[in-house]
């Protein structure tokens, strides 16, 4: 399983290195005096293509830099925001297929108009990979200057653009947002997958930053690395850093499904298996502008192996945030949030997360290793049957917690069924046990006993103890369904039966 992932995602760092070779320096050159001259520099005309569009299926018309009237024939509303779209790096020279996808969203999915806008600047992205970097840096002065002239042309103000970088795209918003001057900042910057490679362990100013526009969030997909390089940044670089199932790797995206691809789309699959991870950010955040009453809530946690254990559903004190174009904008210090939140391996990606507390009290002396199942029945739907694997055994008065995620809304929950599957382990202990004592007819006992469970809704920010249905007989028994259902149930009664 790993061997051929691993081999894809060489492929691609390959690919990165190769192209850092041909280029003569490795690092960027930072921010000097020269810099900031060319920063006031006014362009006659930019390499970068601006166009916008104006309906759903359009194929953009495009806006240059001093001829007002362009922004007319295109219909461009200043009394509107702009929305900007800018790529990333090219290897064949074409605009990517999500280009047209996200325009489409972002024209037909918000009850706010706005105009949309492409960044197109393909001739200088389709090059080795430090060269289309040098050029981030350009093109992003080149946004700065297009927006510096509508402010100029037409009532318009920065802080009602947003740009949307993808991959060095994402870099470019950083540079625009930077090289814009002024006391004002841009509206608001997503990144998209930012790029790693050139960018990693670079200063603030070399890279997306939380200071490069009022509001900066970014949804890092494809972070596993190899040798200390990865296709997309790892480190945080926004005021809200979303890490959709860790952030490394995407579901769906492993190199098996390749086959399958290959079948259908021919040779090119290759590269889109390659890009999956990667451009998975961008169908995350159309997914949220197609999807409006199924937002994905992510959660502040220090990493992916905490969030798996579910300790991080709170929402208090903003640490839970909105993913996509919907997020909440406000943020609480400059150091950015890290948001983990896990997704479906295809759109509508919303699930819904579950901590799972149980407590047992094991009285066999060594560690019980056991599988369960769980069932849960909801007001709205029931979920039969979540494997559940508790690998390092069971020992008595340890509190095990976990993340269980569902794909539906079951609703509030009201039951869970727990049932433990027969293992060969235990068989063995209780094949042990019985030829010493024999228990006659007395159903299997596993000396496990689970009072209760507690669990916590993330979406719906919701505490529930539930406790065993038949508190006489508190044993698990082997095959066995064990109810529980919420213990404040009868509390609730009584006091109603007061009132
Ligand atoms: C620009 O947008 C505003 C606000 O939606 C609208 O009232 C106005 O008619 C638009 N102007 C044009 C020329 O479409
Ligand atoms: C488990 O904890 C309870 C109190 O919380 C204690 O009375 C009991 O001795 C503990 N059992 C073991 C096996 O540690």
């Amino acid at each position: 399983m790993g061997s051929p992932l691993c081999v894809s995602i060489f492929l691609v760092l390959s690919i990165f290195i190769q192209s850092s070779v041909h280029g003569q320096s490795l690092r960027l050159e930072p921010f000097g005096s020269s810099q900031a001259v060319e920063t006031k520099k006014t362009f006659q005309d930019t390499k970068t293509r601006f166009l916008l569009f104006e309906g759903e299926n359009d194929q953009g018309c495009q806006i240059r830099l001093h001829h007002p009237d362009t922004l007319q024939q295109c219909g461009f509303n200043s009394s509107l925001p702009l929305v900007m779209i800018i790529h990333g790096w090219s290897v064949d020279g074409l605009l990517e297929n999500w280009i047209w996808q996200m325009v489409a969203a972002l024209k037909s999915q918000l009850a706010q108009p706005v105009n949309v806008g492409l960044a197109n600047w393909i001739t200088l992205a389709q090059n080795h990979y430090t060269v289309a970097v040098r050029n981030t840096r350009l093109v992003g002065q080149e946004v700065a200057a297009l927006l510096r002239w509508l402010e100029e042309s037409v009532p318009f103000s920065r802080s009602n653009v947003h740009l949307i970088g993808y991959s060095l795209g994402a870099h470019v918003s950083g540079f625009a947002g930077s090289y814009i001057g002024g006391k004002h900042k841009i509206g608001r910057i997503t990144g998209l997958d930012a790029a790693g490679p050139l960018f990693e362990g670079s200063p603030p100013s070399d890279r997306l930053s939380p200071d490069d526009a009022n509001f900066v969030d970014a949804i890092h997909t494809f972070t596993r690395g190899h040798m200390g390089l990865s296709v997309g940044i790892k480190e945080p670089i926004a005021h809200y850093d979303f890490y959709p199932n860790g952030g490394s790797f995407q579901p769906g995206c492993h190199f098996l499904e390749l086959y399958r691809h290959i079948t259908k789309h021919g040779l090119n699959a290759i590269t889109q298996t390659i890009k999956c991870s990667h451009e998975r950010s961008v169908h995350l955040f159309i997914d949220s502008l197609l999807h409006t009453s199924m937002q994905s809530t992510a959660y502040l946690c220090s990493d992916m192996n905490s969030f798996s254990q579910g300790l991080c559903l709170s929402c208090k004190k903003g640490h839970c945030n909105t993913l996509g174009y919907h997020i909440r904008q406000e943020w609480h210090s400059k150091k950015s949030r890290r948001l983990f939140l896990v997704t479906r391996a295809q759109s509508p990606f919303r699930v819904y997360h579950y901590q799972f507390k149980m407590q047992f009290f094991n009285q066999i002396e060594k560690p019980v290793e056991t599988t369960f199942t769980m069932s849960l029945l909801g007001t709205k739907e029931e979920m039969q049957k979540i494997p559940i694997t508790l690998s390092e055994g069971i020992i008595s008065n340890k509190t095990y917690s976990f993340l269980i995620t569902l794909d539906m809304d079951i609703g509030e929950l009201v039951m869970i069924t727990l049932k433990q599957e027969n293992s060969a382990v235990w068989t063995n202990v209780w094949n042990t046990v019985q030829t010493i004592i024999p228990w006659g007819r007395e159903p299997l006992n596993s000396g496990l006993v689970l009072k209760n469970i507690r669990v916590k809704a993330g979406e719906i920010q919701q505490r529930i103890t539930f406790c065993s249905e038949n508190m006489d007989d508190p044993q698990l028994h082997p095959t066995q369904e064990k109810i529980f259902v919420r213990c404040d149930r009868n509390s609730k009664k009584l006091k109603q039966k007061t009132e």
